[in-house]
C-alpha cells in the first residue's frame, strides 16, 4: 500500500508555479491575482479561504479577500462580483460555498465571467469541460487528476466508482475520469444516495472516489484487494481530545481500508491540499490566458 501524499504532491506543484511567477517578476510583469469572497463565519469556510490566501502568498500571487457578514444581500454580492469582473488587475474570482440560504448560488456562480472562473463552476466552464475543450476544471477533481499524474498511476481501462454527484466534485470527477485522456479512459459508475447495491458496485471498483460527505462511510468489506482509493471527505467531528474540539474525518475508514489498497489518500494530508494546488493552477492559467 502506498500513500498518495497531498503534502508532497501539492508542494511540487506550488514550487513549479512559484518558479514561473519568479520569471514573471524578473521580467517586470505583474503577478497573478486571486480574489476570494467569503460570506458569513463558518469555521470550515474560514479555514479553507485562509489556506487559499496563504498559498497565494507562498507562491508569489497577489490575493484580495472580500469578507461579508451573513446579512449581505444577493444584489450587493452580485455587484461585488461585477466590480471584480471588470477589474483588470484581478485574474481569478472565487466565491466560497456554501452561501446563506437567501442568496441563490447559481446566480452568483453565473455572475463570474468565465475567463476568471478559477473554481470552474460556471456552466460555460462545465460545458467546455464536458465537450473536452480547454477549460477551468473544478479544483478538487483537478487536484485528484494532478495527484494521479504525479504518481504516474495508469488509469486506462480501469473501473472507477465515484460515490457522490455534487456539481463541485462527483459530477465533474465522473466526466473527467471517462474522458479519452490521461488520467482518464476509465469505465465510470456514478453512485449516489439512491444507488442500490452500493457495496457490490464498490467491490468491482479498481478506483473508488469517495465524495459523499459521510465520515468513514467506506469500509473494508466494500473495497477490492489492490484498489486505488481517493478520499474527498473533510468532515469535522467533535473530538474532546483535540485542542480545536474537533477531528477531521474522511469518507473512508482509513484504518480498515488502507491495508487492502494499492494506493490511498489520507485525510488530512490528501485531496484537501490538492484542491488548493488545482485552484492555484487555474489561477495561473487564467493569468496566462488574459495576458496572452
Ligand atoms: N466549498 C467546498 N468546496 C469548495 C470549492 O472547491 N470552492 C469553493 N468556492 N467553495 C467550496
Amino acid at each position: 500500500m502506498q500513500i498518495l501524499d497531498g503534502k508532497i504532491t501539492s508542494q511540487a506543484i506550488k514550487d513549479s508555479i512559484k518558479e514561473k511567477v519568479a520569471v514573471l517578476t524578473a521580467a517586470g510583469k505583474r503577478t497573478p491575482h486571486l480574489a476570494a469572497i467569503l460570506v458569513g463565519n463558518s469555521g470550515a469556510s474560514e479555514t479553507y479561504v485562509a489556506s487559499k490566501v496563504k498559498t497565494c502568498a507562498e507562491i508569489g500571487f497577489d490575493s484580495t479577500l472580500k469578507r461579508f457578514n451573513d446579512a449581505i444581500s444577493e444584489i450587493e454580492l452580485l455587484n461585488t462580483i461585477h466590480d471584480l469582473n471588470t477589474d483588470d488587475s484581478i485574474d481569478g474570482i472565487l466565491v466560497q460555498l456554501p452561501l446563506p440560504k437567501h442568496i441563490a448560488e447559481d446566480k452568483v456562480i453565473e455572475a463570474i465571467i468565465p475567463d476568471k472562473d478559477v473554481d470552474g463552476f460556471h456552466p460555460v466552464s462545465l460545458g467546455r469541460m464536458v465537450a473536452g475543450l480547454p477549460s477551468f476544471i473544478p479544483a478538487t477533481p483537478y487536484g485528484i487528476l494532478l495527484m494521479l499524474e504525479h504518481y504516474k498511476i495508469e488509469t486506462k481501462g480501469l473501473h472507477a466508482v465515484v460515490i457522490g454527484r455534487s456539481n463541485i466534485v462527483g459530477k465533474p470527477m465522473s466526466i473527467l475520469l471517462s474522458r479519452n485522456t490521461y488520467p482518464g479512459n476509465c469505465t465510470v459508475t456514478t453512485c449516489h444516495s439512491a444507488t442500490k447495491n452500493l457495496k457490490e458496485i464498490c467491490l468491482q471498483a479498481d478506483i473508488i472516489v469517495a465524495a459523499l460527505g459521510r465520515p468513514e462511510f467506506v469500509k473494508a468489506d466494500m473495497v477490492k484487494e489492490g484498489a486505488i482509493v481517493i478520499d474527498v471527505g473533510i468532515t469535522r467531528v467533535p473530538d474532546a481530545m483535540k485542542k480545536s474540539g474537533f477531528a477531521i474525518k474522511g469518507d473512508v475508514d482509513f484504518a480498515e481500508v488502507s491495508p487492502k489498497c494499492s494506493y490511498i489518500t489520507p485525510v488530512p494530508g490528501g485531496v484537501g491540499l490538492m484542491t488548493i494546488a488545482g485552484l492555484m493552477m487555474n489561477t495561473y492559467n487564467a493569468y496566462m490566458k488574459r495576458n496572452k
